[in-house]
């Protein structure tokens, strides 16, 4: 069997999405259901990790099922199972990391477990038929902000964190003080179109002048003055307004950072990966600055951007060709790190 035909099937359950996939090589997607559960945690204002864990169990099997049935195959075709194996909830993993060692013992095929944000990276790979490391990447979900120079397909090295909030966060928790439901961030991103970026001027964080971390806590805090005290003064909230300077402060350090990181690295690609490469904001702001330094700027379709099985089958096959196998003692790790 050629490598490229390798078919993995590969399950996501890090944290409000149940998901399965079925890939054959690392880019080809036969199939990637997703199973929100955003609706049922939206009533708390954010996930419930008790409630995950439940609809998890509740629908894997059937999601497992469908994947393969969608990609017209069975499990007698499976080659390799990737799971996410953290970081996330640990009981939403666990889900998760059961069934995928239960149908790797079962068939007696090879397990791999995966780094959810690695596979946000890979999520890339599928849409970008010709992508290949090395490129720079910033990596921007709902618990994680990183920014890495991705050097081969399992190596990278990170270079900057966020120090407090993750992007994501920031959005969502913004998007609560401003009566937003959960999560916020598409909220904020369609909000924006409408405001005024300038009408606000909150505080661009760039930490010491050579840093590549972030932190958006100060800038969430700044929002929440803004609104406590306009509220106080009784003056009229526009909450467009608010959404689009708010959005402006996080994507200019965000797109800042990375042109610096890419020209400092000679590196002539920006790969954007996770849930907030979604925002059409930030895209929309890279896209012109990749244009200004001659770099260009790629990021997932808006269902790959998001939680979903096919970049963790993705970053699975890239694994397993590299040489890396799991065993059935593969447990979860709630706080997992990108390797550097
Ligand atoms: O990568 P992801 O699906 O889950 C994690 O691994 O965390 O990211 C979810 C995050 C949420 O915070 C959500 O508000 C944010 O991504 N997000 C967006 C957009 N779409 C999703 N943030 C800004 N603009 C968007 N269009
Ligand atoms: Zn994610």
């Amino acid at each position: 069997m050629e490598i490229e035909d390798i078919i993995t099937l590969a399950i996501e359950t890090s944290c409000d999405e149940t998901s399965c996939a079925v890939l054959k090589g690392g880019r080809e997607v036969l199939s990637n259901i997703i199973s929100s559960q955003i609706e049922i945690h939206k009533k708390f204002g954010g996930v419930v990790p008790e409630v995950a864990s439940r609809k998890h169990i509740e629908s894997i099997n059937l999601i497992i099922q469908q994947a393969l049935d969608e990609a017209n195959i069975t499990f007698d075709d499976v080659d390799l199972i990737g799971v996410t194996q953290g970081p996330g909830l640990v009981g939403a993993l666990l889900v998760g990391i059961s069934s995928a060692k239960a149908i790797a013992y079962a068939l007696n095929k090879p397990i791999i477990g995966v780094n959810h944000i690695e596979g946000h990276v890979c999520a890339n790979y599928i849409d970008h038929k010709d992508l290949e490391p090395p490129f720079t990447s910033l990596i921007v979900s709902g618990g994680h902000t990183y920014l890495a120079q991705v050097k081969d397909y399992n190596e990278y090295e990170l270079v900057g964190r966020t120090r407090d909030d993750a992007a994501g966060e920031a959005f969502d928790k913004v998007a609560r003080s401003l009566g937003l439901s959960y999560p916020g961030g598409p909220l904020i991103d369609k909000l924006s179109k409408e405001g005024n970026p300038s009408a606000i001027d909150f505080p661009r964080v760039y930490l010491e002048s050579d840093s590549y971390d972030f932190s958006f806590s100060g800038l969430k805090t700044a929002v929440l003055n803004y609104l406590n005290q306009a509220k106080q003064k009784g003056e009229e909230i526009v909450v467009k307004d608010v959404a689009a300077s708010f959005q402006q402060a996080v994507i200019e350090v965000l797109v800042e950072k990375s042109i610096r990181l890419a020209k400092e690295r000679e590196s002539r690609k920006i790969v954007m990966a996770g849930g907030v490469a979604a925002n059409e904001g930030l895209r929309n702001m890279m896209e012109q600055r990749g244009r200004e330094e001659n770099i260009e700027i790629l990021y997932p379709s808006r269902v790959l951007c998001t939680d979903n099985a096919a970049m963790i089958g993705s970053a699975a096959y890239f694994n397993h060709i590299k040489g890396q196998i799991s065993d059935y003692h593969l447990n979860v790790i709630p706080n997992l790190e990108l390797k550097g």
